[in-house]
């Protein structure tokens, strides 16, 4: 069966996508995570991006210990055959290959010993470059202060800075920020999800998002893509006066990738 787009961009669309070039976050590789299941389905999330006008997407599978024990050795061969597909079946967008790791001891460890699958940035507008790590906390729990303290002064003396996962879905930092403010007090980047934005969490939710786009915290609004439910909340996006007005700001970073 042919494969359709759902979505059309309305003539009152105030964000452009394809400003951004690369989407940073998602779960595309085939199979190795709770993302696309078959190279099918990652192919028509991959069609959808492309159809927003990204040109690049970092993928990054999950890292966690017990439920998703991926590696560079476990991860490189699903993603080669990813590549070499979507390259197959005409689709332009360029893949990076990189992980979203789960604050926790076993994070330490591999910060410590390598290898770690970091992608690099440009940073907007000094034109410094950094080597991000993408990381999330637990949803019910919030992680240890000092280890989150020690992870980011590890990970940033191996030459990494630490990127948030999705800052507005933790439901303990929507009361108290402390954790945020410490991330952010030490040199910590931060990202959203647009599904929040779109109201696929709820409104509290959505409010930390804007909260945290307004207050100029928030470096890169992500698709986290799963599936094409996520891609499609990016699509509703258009025309999000909160992401117009955050992509107006000197806030976003863009990834000038081919440059390293
Ligand atoms: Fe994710």
């Amino acid at each position: 069966m042919a494969w359709k787009w759902p979505w059309q961009p309305s003539s009152g669309a105030l964000v452009d996508f394809g400003q951004w070039k690369w989407d940073v976050h998602s779960h595309l590789v085939p199979g190795v995570d709770d993302g696309a299941a078959t190279m099918e389905d990652a192919l028509d999330m991959l069609r959808g991006m492309e159809a927003l006008g990204y040109t690049g997407m970092v993928v990054t599978p999950h890292v966690m210990s017990d439920l998703y024990p991926n590696t560079p050795g476990t991860l490189q061969p699903a993603f080669d055959a990813f590549q070499s597909e979507a390259k197959a079946s005409g689709i332009q967008v360029e893949l990076k290959l990189a992980a979203e790791y789960m604050m926790d001891p076993h994070l330490l460890e591999l910060l410590r010993k390598g290898p770690i699958l970091d992608f690099p940035c440009t940073s907007i507008p000094d034109g410094k470059p950094h080597r991000l790590v993408l990381m999330e906390f637990g949803f019910h729990q919030a992680p240890p202060k000092d280890l989150v303290k020690e992870a980011m002064f590890v990970a940033q003396t191996q030459g990494y800075t630490p990127l948030l996962a999705h800052c507005e879905r933790y439901p303990y930092l929507h009361k108290d920020e402390e954790l945020l403010t410490l991330w952010r007090e030490r040199g910590g980047w931060m990202s959203v999800n647009a599904a929040s934005l779109a109201g696929a969490y709820g409104p509290e939710t959505r409010e930390m998002a804007a909260r945290c786009m307004k207050r100029g915290w928030v470096s890169f609004v992500c698709s986290d893509a799963h599936g094409m439910r996520h891609v499609q909340a990016l699509g509703t996006l258009t025309s999000s006066r909160t992401l117009a007005k955050w992509a107006e700001s000197d806030a976003p970073q863009h990834l000038g990738l081919g440059a390293h």
